[in-house]
């Protein structure tokens, strides 16, 4: 059966996550083994939207050699941005007041107008509810899963999130040392906006005393009990991981702001909760915020591998027909999903799961 396409296009939008460079190398060598042709849309879809910013044109023609040797390399050779959603845009009113306007109409007439015959979009919840709306306006569009907060639904994981989680593990392992010969109390604050995969995950692996996730309010009168009883028991420190959308019983997130086409900025919550647990301890107490780290830098073999598993997945999803599907895990295969189920609801940590479980009977506590 001869297939109908001759050019796809795709992209990587939202914050990078470690795995993009190889989601997109498997995209694009599939393509070509099909004999397709294959652009790549620079920063989301600024390079289709505002082209005359690329003074090299906002489409990259991909070939074998531009994606030679990246399978192992963080960031995105195409850029990415989590500003200026063409369905969240930042527009200007005549009377100088900032509103978001829904751009997709002229984004699927500039996808048409470079004979796209389908797009592959790499992205999380922001870049797939995009996907979403393009496709049911006829584009015919593959998603890809991508976060290191994991929070994607329908897929048991999104690459990047094993990267992040090593990562932190090993901040957390190298704090222990540290808080251990000072008699301090370290708090790391990881990323994990709405769900606390991160923090419970790297909160586990690198024992622990509290993790603070967003899905459980804490009490910080219990994350200082906790510090107590450690220090009654003889043991003079601790390590408290926190994901920087926990909040307290009785407060709100820490939002640092929220400009116009653009998700809230968190931050501060770790030192926030440092400086509680000094008061209320009288331990000394610092704070280390690993932020970006989590996102910077190559992916693990397990991202690299499910990257790659992904990029070819949509490439088949594509050459079967799949539109208006994002590419999931479901072990011990890459099946297709509806666009409109994942993004449906966010996977916030199951309270009843099993890691849950295992680290409450290790005593970790969540402060509640
Ligand atoms: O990718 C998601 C995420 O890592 C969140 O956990 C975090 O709040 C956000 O990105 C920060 O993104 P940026 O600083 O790039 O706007």
């Amino acid at each position: 059966m001869s297939e109908p396409f001759r050019r796809i296009a795709v992209n990587t939008g939202g914050g990078d996550a470690p795995g993009l460079n190889a989601v997109i190398r498997a995209v694009v060598v599939s393509a070509l083994h099909r004999g397709w042709e294959v652009v790549g849309i620079r920063d989301g879809y600024n390079g289709l939207m505002t082209p005359e910013a690329y003074p090299e044109g906002g489409l990259i023609e991909l070939t074998r050699d531009s994606v030679r040797g990246i399978t192992h390399l963080g960031g995105t050779i195409l850029g990415t941005t989590n500003r200026g959603s063409p369905i969240a845009y930042p527009t200007q009113t005549p009377d100088g007041e900032w509103i978001e306007t829904d751009r997709s109409d002229e984004l699927v007439e500039k996808l048409n107008a470079m004979d796209i015959d389908a797009l592959v979009a790499i992205g999380g919840d922001g870049s797939l509810a995009i996907a979403h709306v393009l496709a049911k306006k006829g584009v015919r569009i593959v998603g890809v899963p991508k976060t290191i907060d994991n929070d994607l639904a329908e897929t048991v994981v999104t690459f990047g999130f094993d990267s992040a989680v090593t990562f932190a593990a090993e901040a957390v392992d190298r704090l222990h040392s540290t808080a251990e010969a000072h008699d301090r109390v370290m708090v790391v604050e990881v990323m994990g906006r709405y769900a606390g995969w991160i923090a419970l995950y790297a909160g586990v692996a690198g024992t622990a005393d509290a993790i603070l996730i967003p899905e459980i309010p804490y009490d910080i009168e219990k994350v200082a009990d906790r510090v107590r009883e450690r220090v009654e028991r003889g043991r003079d420190f601790a390590i408290i991981v926190v994901a920087e959308g926990a909040h307290p019983i009785d407060g709100e997130r820490s939002v640092v702001g929220k400009a116009v086409g653009q998700q809230e900025r968190l931050g501060g919550i770790g030192h926030r909760v440092a400086e509680q647990l000094a008061e209320l301890t009288g331990k000394e107490t610092r704070a280390v915020v690993l932020g970006h780290l989590l996102r910077g830098g190559g992916p693990t073999t397990l991202d690299r591998l499910l990257a790659l598993r992904f990029g070819a997945a949509a490439v088949r999803a594509v050459a079967e027909g799949c539109y208006g599907c994002m590419v999931a895990l479901d072990p011990p295969t890459v099946r297709y999903v509806p666009l409109s189920s994942a993004i449906a609801r966010m996977k916030t940590v199951p309270l009843d799961s099993d890691t849950m479980l295992t680290a409450r009977n290790l005593g970790i506590s969540f402060g509640d």
